[in-house]
């Protein structure tokens, strides 16, 4: 089963055109490689209401399976993707940022200064990312072939 996803790279420089995201694409390309269709990708700046209202239209209109951000989730003041994330999800998926930062940690001891959540609303999961190209891809990679399968249950019809 092929899945959709969308990818919301959050960053002012990035929104405001002075910044060449780079970790967006990576992540795109990361996600098809994995088999998922990248239906939808933007670029928002490190504001809560713009990152709540893209994470709210990607699940309830257009219906994404899978929402990845990446970027806002360090220790700065205007990083703020996680709360966005909470304030919209409806179940978290604590799962998956351990994972990323368990594996991240073999990598950097910077993986603890990472702040990222995952969560579910309706039938959609949706994962924070660090904002570096690097940290993105290595976070993203850590959990990628785990999804599906969280995906195929999300939509499991009846009793359990
Ligand atoms: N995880 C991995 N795998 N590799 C990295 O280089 N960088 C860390 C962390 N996680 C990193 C990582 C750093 S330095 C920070 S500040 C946090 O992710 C948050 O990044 P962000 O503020 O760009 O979202």
């Amino acid at each position: 089963m092929s899945f959709t996803a969308a990818v919301i790279t959050v960053s002012d420089k990035g929104s405001r055109g002075e910044r060449v995201d780079t970790a967006g694409p990576a992540v795109a390309e990361i996600l098809r490689a994995a088999g998922f269709e990248v239906a939808y990708t933007t670029i928002v700046p490190d504001e809560r209401a713009d990152i709540e209202r893209e994470l709210i239209e990607c699940a309830d209109e257009r219906g994404i399976a899978l929402v990845v951000t990446t970027g806002g989730t360090g220790f700065s003041p205007r990083d703020i993707t996680p709360e966005a994330t909470l304030a919209v999800v409806e179940r978290r998926a604590p799962g998956i940022p351990e994972a990323m930062r368990y594996e991240s940690l073999k990598i950097t001891n910077r993986a603890m200064l990472s702040r990222c959540e995952a969560g579910i609303r309706g039938l959609t999961l949706i994962i924070n990312l660090p904002g570096s190209e690097r940290a993105a891809r290595e976070n993203l990679q850590a959990v990628a072939a785990a999804l599906p399968h969280g995906l195929e249950m999300l939509r499991k019809p009846g009793d359990h």
